[in-house]
């Protein structure tokens, strides 16, 4: 694609959006004005902004700027060469807005996720068709630039695997639970209270937001097409208290972590609950923060750290895209031009990983070897077995807890389901994968 500035003039921005951050990335255009043009080459200046309410004091001064409210007019502006989509929406009038701006040619940045978890691949070949930019720093890992270092500073590596936390809420609940030992819909209130949760909560806590990154993530890291519709999704919502302490016993934490990684049997996208070592840098990793790890065949293994959402660190990543297209950098959306990107051949199931098993048992003889029995019939081997005396348990009760050997997920799956034809379980047994980070 073509590198040269369209020209020397300043780079003119409509931002659609004027949110957290939206009013965020018109802080740093303000604040920021000598620093930018020094950086850019060229000066950055906004244009025109739109949102719903017109009148809603935003902690900003908008006097200098012309308003739409309609965001399509607004991409399509003669006077914006950059339109900026943060209002959300995986549909409707980001959708509408950026699909009008690239037609129009004009370069596109956008925060939203979920808009190209769902469309970024008939999105991406129609701006390179237009010979427009179409930049979404911003959308994976908020201020962590993932985006710049796969496509760019990896570009010489195979990679080998991508794997994360990359929501910010599910990470604060899960180490609160923790770190206060309350039950999940507790931190879940409290969450929401704080304002941690999307409009949509299962966004967050269904896993779908992160999923979202995460398919964006593996379109870069493995040339292929966006497959967001074949991420293996889990949320954090039975996730017990219970679990996060009897794991930490055993020396792990409980994380909603991403991983793709292209196997011989396709590609495979998972974002689901996971024990790591709890010495490990994921299971250090604390409250709304983020983490990525990127595997690349020379460079080893990558960790990058850093704030997911918010304000600064999401207007940062949408600046460092800006900057970019001022310098006149361009690059194909996913790295590689978007109709050449593979259709990718789904894994039909995960790698085989150790398991974590907890069931509450009768507490009579027998009883325990009938889920050995039951495990080893499933062809699954047990690497620990304990038996727990938890204070408050019902008289009569056991609770087990298993750490299988590696074993096939549909393995696991088929145990889990004679389980309950042993006669001997209290309650429904839970397994989490354990994955070796
Ligand atoms: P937000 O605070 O809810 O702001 C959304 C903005 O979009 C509001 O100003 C709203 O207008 C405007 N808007 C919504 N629908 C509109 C429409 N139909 N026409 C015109 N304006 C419309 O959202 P946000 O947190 O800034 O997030 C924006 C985007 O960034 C989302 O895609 C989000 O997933 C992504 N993102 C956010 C974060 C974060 O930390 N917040 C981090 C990473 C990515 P009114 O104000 O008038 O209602
Ligand atoms: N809801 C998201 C999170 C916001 O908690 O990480 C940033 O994408």
């Amino acid at each position: 694609m073509s590198s040269a500035p369209q020209n020397s003039g300043p780079l003119r921005l409509g931002i659609a959006g004027l949110g957290t951050v939206g009013i965020g990335v018109v802080k740093i255009v303000q604040r920021e004005a000598a620093l930018l043009a020094a950086r850019a080459g060229r000066p950055v200046a906004i244009t025109a902004v739109s949102a719903r309410d017109a009148k809603k004091d935003r902690g900003a001064d908008l006097s200098g700027y012309a308003w739409e409210s309609d965001p399509v007019a607004l991409a399509t502006r003669a006077d914006v060469d950059v339109f900026v989509e943060v209002m959300g929406g995986h549909d409707g009038a980001a959708k509408a807005a950026t699909e009008a701006a690239l037609a129009a040619g004009k370069h596109v940045v956008t925060a939203n996720k979920a808009l190209l978890a769902h469309y970024g691949q008939a999105l991406a070949e129609r701006a390179e068709a237009n010979g427009a930019a179409l930049r979404f720093e911003a959308a994976v890992a908020g201020g962590i630039p993932v985006i710049k270092a796969l496509t760019e500073g990896l570009a010489g590596n195979r990679i080998k695997r991508v794997m994360g936390v990359m929501n910010g809420t599910c990470n604060y609940i899960l180490t609160r639970m923790q770190s206060a030992g309350l039950p999940y819909e507790t931190v879940f209130e409290e969450a929401r209270s704080l304002g941690y949760l999307e409009a949509d909560p299962n966004l967050d806590v269904g896993g779908i937001d992160a999923g979202h990154k995460l398919s964006l993530l593996a379109a870069i890291a493995f040339g292929t097409k966006v497959s967001f519709d074949k991420v293996e999704l889990e949320g954090i919502g039975s996730v017990s208290i219970d679990d996060i302490n009897l794991a930490d016993d055993m020396g792990y934490h409980i994380k909603l972590l991403g991983v793709a990684q292209m196997t011989g049997r396709g590609l495979e996208q998972r974002m689901t609950p996971c024990l790591v070592p709890a010495e490990s840098p994921l299971g250090q990793l604390q409250g709304g923060t983020n983490m990525v790890v990127l595997e690349g065949d020379s460079v080893g293994q990558i960790v990058l750290r850093g704030p997911g959402a918010g304000e600064g660190p999401t207007a940062s990543a949408v600046m460092g895209d800006v900057i970019d297209i001022a310098r006149g950098f361009r690059l194909p959306v996913f790295g590689i031009p978007a109709k050449t990107l593979a259709e990718p051949v789904a894994a039909l199931s995960a790698t085989p990983a150790p398991y974590y098993l907890r069931a509450k048992l009768l507490d009579k003889p027998g009883a325990l070897a009938k889920i050995a029995t039951t495990l080893g019939d499933a062809g699954i081997s047990i690497d620990q077995m304990r038996q727990i005396n938890q204070p408050g348990a019902d008289d009569g009760d056991a609770i087990v807890l298993i750490v299988t050997h590696k074993a096939a997920p549909a393995d696991i799956a088929f145990a889990m389901s004679q389980f309950a034809q042993t006669g001997v379980l209290v309650e429904q047994p839970v397994a989490i994968r354990i994955e070796e980070v």
